[in-house]
C-alpha cells in the first residue's frame, strides 16, 4: 500500500538505483550469479508496521546476518558467562574472514567475524545437542524472529561447503584451543547451513524490529529473547557489525547494524524501527554498497544517529 514513507523509500531507492559499483560475493559460486540489480528498503516498526520498497518480498540467503541472531540464541540458551567462555566482544579491525583469535585464551574476538560466529553456532540449543537437533534449533529461534517458517537453500549450502576451506581451517584452529568441543566438519556444515536460510528484505526489516522492540516480535508479539540479551546483542553489533568498517558506520549512520555477504544489511533503532535493505553488489568489507548509501541517507534524513 502507498504512503508518505513508501514514497519516501521507493524516492531513496532511485537515488541509488544507477550506483553499479561493487562486487558480488565470488567466493561462493551460487551468489556470484545472483541478480546484481535487486534493490530493496522496508522499514518494520516496534508496533508492527511494515513499509517497503522495491524487491521487498526476493528470497536471499541470510549468510552473516544470522550472527546475531544465533549469538542472540546462545546467550538466551546457555547464559552470558558461558558463552564470553568462548567467545569474546572486541572489534577485531580485520576483515570477516580473518582468524582474529585472542592471544591467551584462543577466543574468536568477536561473535560476527565468522570464527567467532562459527564458536557462537555450536553454543546455541542445551549443551550437548547434536548437530541436526542443534541446527533445528537454530532454525525454529530465527523463523521466531521472522514470524514464518525458515528453509534452508540447499543449492547455496552445497555450493559453498565446496569453497569452505578457510571456516574449515578456522574451525580446526578452534578444535585445537578447546573453543569448539566437537567435530570440526559437522559445525562447519551447521554453520553454512545457518548462513543458507533464505529470507527477504521484508523479513529482515521485522527481525530488525523485534530486537528494536527488546526481543519482542511486533506481530506475533512473542518475546523471542529476553530483553538483557537484546542489549548484548545490539552492543556488539555496534561495535563488531560492520567489520574493519565499522568505525565508518558508526560515525555516518550510527545505528547497531549486521550486513550479510548475499547483499542483505539489516539495522535497529532501539524502541523504533527496524531497517533492512538488499542490493547483492559489495565493498571490500563485505558491506552492500548500495545499502550502505541507503542507510547513510536514511540516517541523516530522519537523525537516526544514536550518539
Ligand atoms: O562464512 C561465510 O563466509 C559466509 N557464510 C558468511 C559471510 C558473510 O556474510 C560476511 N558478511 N558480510
Amino acid at each position: 500500500m502507498r504512503s508518505p514513507i513508501t514514497d519516501y523509500l521507493t524516492e531513496a531507492l532511485d537515488g541509488v538505483r544507477d550506483d553499479d559499483s561493487g562486487e558480488l560475493a565470488g567466493y561462493i559460486p551460487e551468489l556470484a550469479s545472483a541478480d546484481p540489480g535487486r534493490l530493496a528498503a522496508v522499514f518494520a516498526t516496534a508496533d508492527g508496521e511494515t513499509y517497503s520498497a522495491g524487491d521487498a518480498e526476493v528470497a536471499f540467503t541470510i549468510q552473516s546476518i544470522s550472527k546475531p541472531f544465533v549469538y542472540a540464541l546462545a546467550i538466551a540458551d546457555r547464559g552470558l558467562d558461558a558463552v564470553l567462555e568462548k567467545v569474546g566482544v572486541e572489534p577485531s579491525g580485520d576483515a570477516f574472514n580473518e582468524l582474529s583469535l585472542e592471544d591467551d585464551t584462543g577466543r574468536p574476538l568477536n561473535p560476527m567475524i565468522n570464527a567467532g560466529a562459527i564458536a557462537a553456532h555450536t553454543l546455541a540449543g542445551k549443551k550437548g545437542l547434536d548437530p541436526a537437533a542443534r541446527l533445528a534449533r537454530i532454525v525454529d529461534g530465527l523463523s521466531a524472529f521472522v514470524g514464518r517458517r525458515l528453509e534452508v537453500d540447499e543449492a547455496v549450502f552445497s555450493s559453498e561447503m565446496e569453497t569452505a576451506n578457510r571456516n574449515l581451517a578456522f574451525a580446526y584452529m578452534l578444535r585445537s584451543h578447546d573453543i569448539l568441543e566437537e567435530d570440526p566438519v559437522a559445525v562447519v556444515e551447521g554453520y553454512t547451513r545457518q548462513c543458507s536460510l533464505l529470507v527477504t528484505t521484508a523479513d529482515l526489516a521485522v527481525m530488525a524490529a523485534t530486537l528494536a522492540n527488546r526481543g519482542v516480535q511486533p506481530v506475533t508479539g512473542e518475546q523471542v529473547v529476553p530483553a538483557p540479551v537484546v542489549r548484548q546483542v545490539l552492543s556488539v553489533m555496534s561495535t563488531c557489525g560492520m567489520y574493519d568498517a565499522a568505525g565508518d558506520w558508526a560515525t555516518q549512520v550510527g545505528i547497531p547494524a549486521k550486513s550479510g555477504v548475499a547483499g542483505g544489511l539489516i539495522g535497529a533503532l532501539p524502541g523504533q524501527l527496524g531497517i533492512a535493505t538488499f542490493s547483492p553488489r559489495l565493498d571490500r568489507h563485505g558491506n552492500s554498497v548500495r545499502g550502505v548509501s541507503l542507510f547513510e541517507r536514511f540516517s541523516t534524513d530522519m537523525g537516526m544517529h544514536l550518539m
